[in-house]
């Protein structure tokens, strides 16, 4: 099966994010670039918004996976798809009883934006198909590996039956696993279905980041 590459751009140099995306891209061989979104209330920690993304997009065309931990996520798709992100993925736990999901959804798509919905390790996988129409409304599901916040994290073996139930369900659907990829841990997370790797410390933390992305595609595609 085809798997997507997407380095996390939590862990490169923020000061130079620039060069960075566009060598992960071009020199180093990456599908997508996962720009981590955090608000400070939905995670614990505060990284980068729409303005930054806009920034990004004129130096580099590449794909920009936007993952958004942040409550309320509906109040940013007009900027997030005026930034030029390609895929707006939002947290299940984040959106508000008064927002309707299907809505939200339909505004994404609707601003020409892929969508996708994550879950949190606490969150079970039966929620996901209990709140929205998957294939149909959704163009990737989000599986965290581990608690989002921080990159550098272990990964959570046990959030690999998820990925399989999904896998078993959804056979064409994009699986995106996030936290904790790495040469090992890729070895788990493809077999049971995941073929979108966000990679963050274990590609930026490489001595070969091209070497690391060749790695875990091979892993992946195995
Ligand atoms: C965590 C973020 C991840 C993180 C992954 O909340 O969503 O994308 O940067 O980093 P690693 O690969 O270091 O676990
Ligand atoms: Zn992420």
């Amino acid at each position: 099966m085809k798997c997507f590459i997407a380095p996390s751009m939590l862990s490169c140099d923020f000061a130079r994010l620039a060069d960075e995306s566009l060598a992960i891209v071009k020199q180093n061989g990456a599908d997508w670039l996962h720009i981590d979104v955090m608000d400070g209330h939905f995670v614990p920690n505060l990284t980068i918004g729409a303005p930054v993304v806009k920034c990004l997009k004129k130096h580099s065309t590449a794909f920009m996976d936007c993952h958004l931990m942040v409550e309320n996520p509906q109040n940013y798709v007009k900027a997030f798809k005026e930034a030029g992100a390609d895929m707006f993925t939002f947290h299940l736990e984040a959106v508000p009883k008064e927002v309707q999901i299907v809505d939200l959804i339909q505004s994404i798509k609707d601003s020409g934006m892929l969508v996708g919905v994550s879950i949190k390790p606490k969150t079970p996988v039966e929620s996901l198909w209990e709140t929205v129409d998957i294939p149909s409304m959704v163009d990737m599901i989000l599986v965290m590996t581990v608690e989002p916040g921080f990159g550098g994290q272990s990964f959570m073996a046990d959030m690999m039956p998820k990925v399989a139930t999904l896998r078993q369900k959804y056979p064409e659907l994009l699986i995106q696993v996030d936290g904790g990829l790495d040469q090992n841990t890729i070895k788990q997370a493809a077999p049971a279905g995941a073929n979108v790797i966000v990679a963050g410390s274990s590609v930026f933390g490489a001595k070969d980041r091209g070497a690391a992305i060749t790695g875990l595609r091979q892993a992946c595609e195995a």
